[in-house]
């Protein structure tokens, strides 16, 4: 999504400025552009990459040490020069850099049409940075407070930040719904809608709440207030993120980099949480609300994406281990459907940027009608775990390719150790087997390393198969959810048709589609549904469909049926996802790569999806 950075200081902003915008490219934008103002506004925006705009503002002036950049990801009129980022005022004094939504544009445009304004974008930014002067004007008010007055007329989400040619020593933030934070350096600012353009300079960050503003200026310290002119405190924290997690190390893609960090990063998710010793999962973050859990007459996960995949293993795990019933709801269906819910439901919300809208707005919702709310994150200090009771953050790092890879895995580990701590508290598992499974999983990271080393294997399957138009995915019980994230992968990055589906519901309908030119992907290993598996793979090659199985290591009855295999470890069936995931997400990764297509930033989609 939309990207912001902005700076105000000593320093020349312009390449504080670009070098944000960069490590911003992960979000997924369409356009990007800037305004530095130097005694005039000097604004330079274009439909493409950032490069691009480097390329489109060589030996123009560029000098100043304030300014604001973006990087667009159209939703109001299409990606190109005009629509995208910033954007002025009719006056051409004022810039406005905006992620989100103003819902009410339609009206405010037409407003302000009335009184002479004429607009050049389609976009609904404009009419903000339109309705801002207007106040201004009309009030006599300074910036923050025609932005503040301007912030009560609209409807909808934003993440702002607002500068003026006439008060050149202030940058005036603002937001609700979309995330902001800022940091505070030696007396400079820094803007961003994520931490990791801030990180290299200045670990002192204060995250916007909703409704919230700030006004920087040159020489004073932050001042907060909400957009109904009460002020606030600010609350500083310190980053704790790593520089080299912003790097790719070595790496040709973000996303590669990602895959081989899991045996690490599902590392990183257990640490400190498994006594080995002892053999106990404590999550701290959750222990309050253990026996609330305990006592749930239902869970519900929500989640979007990848993250619903997680959630989808969750109910897997839940339900065997725990015996609590367990719905596993689109996060963009619930928040619409009027959903019964009760406090005695305990929520789980599953996302790796805690800032995604409709998982946001379905949590709300539930709040509302009483359930618990936990969550599960990745992103430190993002809106979910903020709006959540309490939750467990999965700690897998920075994940910058946009297919979502070690989030997953991190998010199967976290919902596993929460099934086994409740379980245990319940008493609806064994001590012997709790502690069996706890040893399982301490193992995993080792048996990813294992995985892993498929790769060649992987690489060379992928060119086989890498000018097919469809794919199909099948799995069963644990294996599903796994089914639907290859294929979510492989479409997602290759722009290849992929469907996931249970093995066995093949031959209600998707059956028709196989024929020699349809590989088929199947989770095989030699737990839970086995031999139903194995005639699902007969089923195929009846058909003449090409068997591409991911089975367990030495497995021979597979292996003689099947074109391809990729061996997996043998793990506990519930810990099958884990493993199995990872030769998914490489294939995806290498046809992607052998089709030329741009692997951490696919097209039309982004990183964290801060609209509806
Ligand atoms: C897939 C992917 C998306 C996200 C989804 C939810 O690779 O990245 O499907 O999983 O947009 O995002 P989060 O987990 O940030 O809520």
């Amino acid at each position: 999504m939309c990207g912001i950075v902005a700076y105000l200081g000593e320093k020349q902003a312009y390449p504080i400025l670009i070098k944000g915008l960069h490590r911003l490219e992960y979000r997924g934008y369409d356009s990007s552009g800037v305004a530095i103002i130097n005694g005039s506004m000097n604004l330079y925006k274009c439909k493409g990459k950032v490069n691009k705009l480097e390329n489109f503002v060589k030996g123009k002036n560029i000098s100043g040490s304030i300014g604001i950049a973006h990087t667009r990801w159209a939703t109001h009129g299409q990606p190109n020069d005009i629509n995208a980022h910033p954007h002025t005022s009719q006056n051409g004094k004022l810039s406005i850099i905006h992620n989100g939504i103003i819902e009410n544009y339609g009206p405010l445009k037409e407003e302000l049409e009335k009184r002479g304004h004429i607009f050049l974008s389609e976009t609904d930014t404009e009419v903000l940075i339109h309705l801002i002067e207007d106040i201004q004007e009309n009030e006599k008010l300074d910036i923050a407070e025609s932005v503040r007055v301007a912030l009560n007329q609209v409807i909808g989400a934003y993440a702002i930040v607002v500068i003026s040619k006439e008060e050149d020593n202030k940058l005036i933030a603002a937001k609700k719904g979309s995330p902001l934070v800022i940091g505070i350096g030696d007396g400079e600012f820094y803007i961003a809608s994520d931490a990791t353009p801030i990180v290299e300079y200045t670990r002192k960050v204060v995250y916007l709440e909703d409704e919230e503003m700030a006004i920087l200026e040159k020489g004073k310290d932050i001042v907060l207030k909400s957009i109904s002119n009460i002020s606030h405190t600010p609350y500083f924290q310190q980053l704790t993120m790593n520089l080299d997690a912003l790097e790719k190390g070595g790496y040709e893609h973000f996303m590669l980099k990602e895959i081989f960090e899991q045996p690490s990063s599902v590392r990183e998710t257990m640490r400190g949480r498994i006594n080995i010793h002892d053999g106990i999962v404590k999550l701290g973050g959750i222990t309050d609300y253990k026996q609330k859990l305990v006592k749930a007459k239902r869970i519900l996960m929500i989640a979007c994406g990848t993250s619903w995949h997680a959630g989808l293993v969750g109910e897997y795990l839940f339900e065997e281990l725990t015996r609590i019933p367990v719905e596993v709801e689109y996060a963009s269906e619930f928040r619409y459907r009027n959903p019964v819910i009760t406090e005695d439901d305990v929520v789980i919300a599953i996302s790796q940027s805690g800032e995604t809208a409709d998982t946001l707005a379905a949590i709300k919702m539930a709040k509302k009608k009483g359930a618990t709310i936990l969550g599960i994150c990745n992103v430190v200090g993002s809106s979910i775990p903020r709006e959540t009771d309490a939750g467990s953050y999965t700690h897998a790092g920075p994940e910058i390719g946009v297919a979502s890879t070690k989030a997953f895995t991190s998010q199967v580990t976290i919902l596993t150790m929460m099934a086994l701590m409740i379980a245990r508290e319940k008493g609806s598992i064994t001590t012997s087997r709790y502690q069996q499974l706890v040893l399982a999983l301490e193992q995993i990271p080792k048996q990813i390393e294992e995985t892993l080393k498929t790769n060649d294997i992987v690489e060379a399957i992928a060119a086989r198969y890498k000018d097919s138009r469809n794919f199909l995915y099948l799995g069963r019980g644990y294996n599903f959810p796994v089914a639907l994230e290859g294929a979510l992968k492989l479409k997602e990055i290759s722009y290849i048709h992929a469907e996931g589906y249970p093995a066995a519901e093949m031959k209600h309908g998707p059956i028709a589609l196989i024929d020699k030119d349809m590989p088929v992907v199947i989770i095989a290993p030699r737990k839970g549904n086995y031999e139903k598996v194995v005639s699902n793979i007969q089923e195929v090659k009846a058909r003449s469909g090409k068997i591409i199985a991911v089975v367990s290591k030495g497995d021979t009855q597979v292996r003689e049926m099947a074109d391809h295999v990729i061996e997996i470890p043998c793990v506990e069936e519930m810990l099958v996802p884990l493993v199995a995931t990872i030769p998914l997400q490489l294939l995806s990764y290498h046809i992607a790569l052998m089709r030329g297509c741009n692997v951490d930033q696919p097209r039309n989609l982004a990183k964290s999806v801060t609209v509806e």
